[in-house]
């Protein structure tokens, strides 16, 4: 289960990847490329991009992801974004979490003030009228939105009842990680700056705290603290965080490995991790997340003989099987749906 996506999207950022790798510093920037990008796409058009890097996901047993609006940052691209989000969940054998993030960055052509009560008024009510979303997540973070901003929006999302998801303290330490704590947030993700404050709030809170070693990796950046945050009773979980910018890598699997060995989390740990913390994260662990009477079949067979033989096997796919809702939908030979 990948709990932290951002798959639909139009256009790349090959040069941007290629300038970082030059020395260049990722600033989040990047993201009103693919803003422009994707705003000149069809529902369509974003759909029929989207759909061959889920099967990839799917390919490596992952059968649940959520799936973040954020490069429309105008009410008709946020509601074509996640429009193709329900699209994809009604034509793929994979659960797709919907999250609005209206605040992933600031469109170009209105006023901060302006743009936050566009979200507060128009966008996140269109959503929730519209049952486009299950949550609501904000880029709180140095250039982004401020702890205030973040949390008038996220209070208006929580009165349409959404969940709330809070992208903090990724790019530097601004205390979002603390409000996530403040506000009962089901979750708080990436976290690389995160302060000791921060860390307690989320225990209190019960918050999950979801790391993405994929984009400290990909952006050479110090990794999430995961075991002060397991040591403080924090719940864990991975994900990938997969997008055109910061993390262009989309394998749960690699994420597994770097759980491991960046993360010093132990096998057990990571395994939680991708599956009922994971869930969690996404307030499904009631009906998913573990093998357990009453829950839906979602399964993974391994061609592994241990559980730590898939993190250990780096950047291999070992997946042998695919089970969704009790349904086969990849085997040894290949997709095997609709059935
Ligand atoms: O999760 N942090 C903000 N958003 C993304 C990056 C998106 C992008 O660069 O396009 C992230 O890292
Ligand atoms: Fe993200």
């Amino acid at each position: 289960m990948d709990p932290h996506t951002h798959t639909v999207f139009a256009g790349n950022r090959v040069a941007e990847f290629l300038a970082r790798a030059r020395g260049e510093k990722y600033t989040g920037g990047g993201i009103l490329t693919t803003v422009q990008a994707t705003r000149a796409a069809s529902e369509e058009e974003l759909v029929r991009l989207a759909k061959p890097r889920l099967l990839r996901m799917l390919g490596q047993g992952v059968t649940t992801v959520e799936v973040k609006s954020g490069y429309g940052l105008a009410p008709a691209d946020e509601l074509k974004m996640l429009r193709a989000v329900r699209r994809l969940g009604e034509e793929l054998p994979l659960t797709l979490v919907p999250t609005f993030m209206g605040a992933h960055a600031l469109p170009p052509e209105a006023p901060r003030e302006e743009y936050v009560r566009l979200l507060v008024e128009e966008m996140i009510p269109a959503v929730a009228r519209e049952g486009l979303a299950r949550f609501c997540d904000v880029f709180c973070d140095r250039g982004f939105y401020t702890v205030a901003e973040a949390r008038t929006i996220l209070l208006a999302a929580r009165r349409w009842g959404l969940g709330l998801k809070i992208h903090a303290d990724e790019l530097a330490y601004v205390g979002a990680a603390e409000l996530a704590g403040e506000l009962f947030a089901a979750s708080a993700e990436h976290l690389l700056h995160i302060s000791e404050e921060g860390i307690r709030a989320l225990a209190r809170a019960g918050t999950v705290a979801v790391l993405l070693p994929g984009t400290a990796f990909v952006l050479d950046e110090p990794y999430p603290p995961a075991r002060r945050l397991i040591e403080a009773g924090v719940p864990v979980a991975l994900g990938t965080d997969f997008n055109p910018g910061s993390c262009p890598l989309a394998s749960l699997p690699f994420v597994m490995s770097l759980g491991v060995l960046k993360l010093r989390m132990s096998p057990e740990e990571v395994l939680t991790a991708v599956t009922l913390n994971a869930a969690a994260a996404l307030g499904l662990a009631e009906e998913l997340g573990s093998i357990e009477v009453g829950k839906r079949a979602d399964l993974v067979i391994w061609d592994a003989e241990t559980f730590a033989e898939i993190p250990y096997w780096m950047g291999q796919n070992l997946a042998w099987a695919v089970v969704k809702g009790g349904r086969i939908v990849l085997g040894p030979g290949g997709p095997r749906w609709p059935v």
